[in-house]
């Protein structure tokens, strides 16, 4: 399974940002422990991290003709007002899985709502960087371990990917 991670506004200065709310990892470190997670499972990840909200629609809309099978994502703040963002999971064919890393519905009442939530697959919030780990499992379950292209071994066999 091929996987798309997105990190939202003020995820890159993880380490400094309140880390009593985020901890004290960088953002690098956060992808060092998803990417060994990934490893573990088969799962190939690409991370991303990006203040525009723009950027964020585009890597969405792009997301299945780069060929990933699902997206893992945090949109930061952007998960309690953005209308634009809630479209363009909706509009995709991808699952989406939102993940957050402190846990939005014990924290300040704008925070407990996310516009973005109904329109993903599920949330996941509260875990610090486990919760990037549990929505790549909960992709992997949703896509059942679809593979884009079946190993060398099959292919020269002739054998047809297998189906979900
Ligand atoms: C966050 C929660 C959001 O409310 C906040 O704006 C963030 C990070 C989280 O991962 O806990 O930027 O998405």
């Amino acid at each position: 399974m091929n996987a798309l991670v997105l990190h939202g506004p003020n995820l890159n200065l993880l380490g400094r940002r309140e880390p009593h709310i985020y901890g004290a990892l960088t953002l690098s470190e956060v992808d060092r422990l998803i990417r060994a997670h990934a490893r573990l499972r088969g799962i190939r990840i690409e991370s991303r991290q990006s203040n525009v909200e723009g950027q964020h629609i585009d890597w969405l809309q792009r997301a299945e003709g780069e060929g990933f099978d699902g997206v893992v994502f945090n949109p930061g703040a952007f998960t309690h007002y953005s209308i634009a963002l809630r479209d363009a999971v909706a509009a995709i064919a991808v699952p989406v899985v939102e993940v957050h890393l402190s846990n939005i519905h014990a924290r300040e009442p704008f925070r407990r709502e996310s516009v973005i939530a109904a329109a993903a697959r599920g949330q996941i919030s509260g875990f610090g960087p486990d919760s990037y780990c549990l929505g790549l499992d909960a992709l992997l379950a949703l896509t059942r371990g679809v593979r884009t292209k079946p190993p060398l071994s099959r292919r020269r066999r002739g054998a047809r990917t297998p189906r979900s």
